[in-house]
């Protein structure tokens, strides 16, 4: 794999008598859009402020830009979206970020134009200099963005950037999603909603009660197809040869199912099955969408969070 922007080993945190992350170990690469997904309390925001050395881990360690968690002089290369930020809301949007700036090190003029840039970039211009206690949840969570993009960021953490944002805002975080990887830089997304993710990263980690409990990278995801086949009859000799073609297959009634790669396995199967004088009565195939993965890998013991 590429170089680690990310790097975890083991990495746990109990709150009291509450596991809030269990055992993670990732690994991200310089440059991916990374979508870490889970239910509501799975530990997706506790994860992200271990590695961004804001909470302590009770167990583990891990580096983040090939500097241990915490370090101090690698904050400034990271950027970070908050789920729920509080500003200074006596301030205007314009005062925020140079406030940010300077924490940050950046100097004016450089800092004004690159405030100014960034506060048109995400449509707050006009409102550039009003006090942040008159705006609206989705534009407090547009000059989020724009403080998190604020250092020119090599990773960018954005913990539901869209939950204020309506479809317009949404589209904008997609869009900076976008320049952010031409760029160069790591993006690390949590996140709940499945089509944003889908429209937007490399790859996804599913985690439940604190630990990845699946990996998945979307480009195999999408050219990947669940295939359902009926055959006269379906016997174990039949399931082996075409566990050839794919994986997970396996009897269902009179069904075979099984999982391959890439369409071109469906004309295959087809030749393989009439080679061996196997009648086809039926060969089916569908692409599972991020949410029917969602669902099966999270199983049924997870209620509505
Ligand atoms: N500061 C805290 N003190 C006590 N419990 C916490 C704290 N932060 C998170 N938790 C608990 O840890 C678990 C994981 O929370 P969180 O990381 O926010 O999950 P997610 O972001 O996936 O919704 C939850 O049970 C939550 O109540
Ligand atoms: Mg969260």
């Amino acid at each position: 794999m590429l170089e680690a922007a990310i790097d975890t080993v083991g990495l746990r945190k109990e709150f009291a008598r509450n596991v809030a992350v269990a055992d993670l170990s990732l690994r991200v690469g310089r440059g991916e859009v990374f979508g870490f997904l889970g239910p509501n309390g799975a530990g997706k925001t506790t994860s992200l402020k271990l590695m961004l050395g804001l909470v302590e881990p009770t167990a583990g360690g891990g580096t983040v830009l090939g500097a241990p968690l915490g370090e101090r002089d690698i904050r400034a290369r990271i950027g970070f979206l908050p789920e729920h930020f509080r500003f200074h809301d006596c301030l205007t949007a314009a005062e925020l970020l140079d406030l940010h700036g300077r924490l940050l090190g950046v100097r004016a003029p450089a800092l004004k134009l690159r405030r100014n840039a960034l506060l048109a970039r995400v449509g707050l211009e006009e409102a550039a200099d009003r006090t942040l206690k008159t705006y609206s949840k989705g534009m407090l969570q547009r000059v989020g963005l724009a403080q998190a993009l604020l250092g020119n960021p090599d990773l960018v953490f954005l913990d539901e950037p869209t939950s204020g944002l309506d479809p317009l805002g949404r589209v904008l975080v997609r869009e900076i999603i976008e320049e952010l990887r031409a760029g160069g830089a790591t993006v690390f997304l949590n996140s709940h909603l499945l089509g944003e993710v889908e429209a937007t990263c490399d790859r996804v980690a599913f985690v439940k009660h604190g630990r990845v409990v699946h990996e998945l990278l979307l480009a195999e995801m999408q050219s990947g197809l669940d295939v359902e086949i009926r055959v006269a009859d379906a016997d174990t000799a039949l399931l082996n040869g075409l566990s050839e073609f794919g994986s997970d297959a396996r009897l269902d009634g009179g069904l075979v199912r099984l999982r391959v790669a890439h369409e071109r396995s469906l004309p295959a199967i087809a030749r393989w099955l009439a080679s061996r004088g196997t009648d086809l009565y039926e060969l089916k195939c569908r692409k599972k969408t991020l949410e029917e993965w969602f669902i099966e890998v999270m199983g049924e013991d997870q209620g509505p969070g």
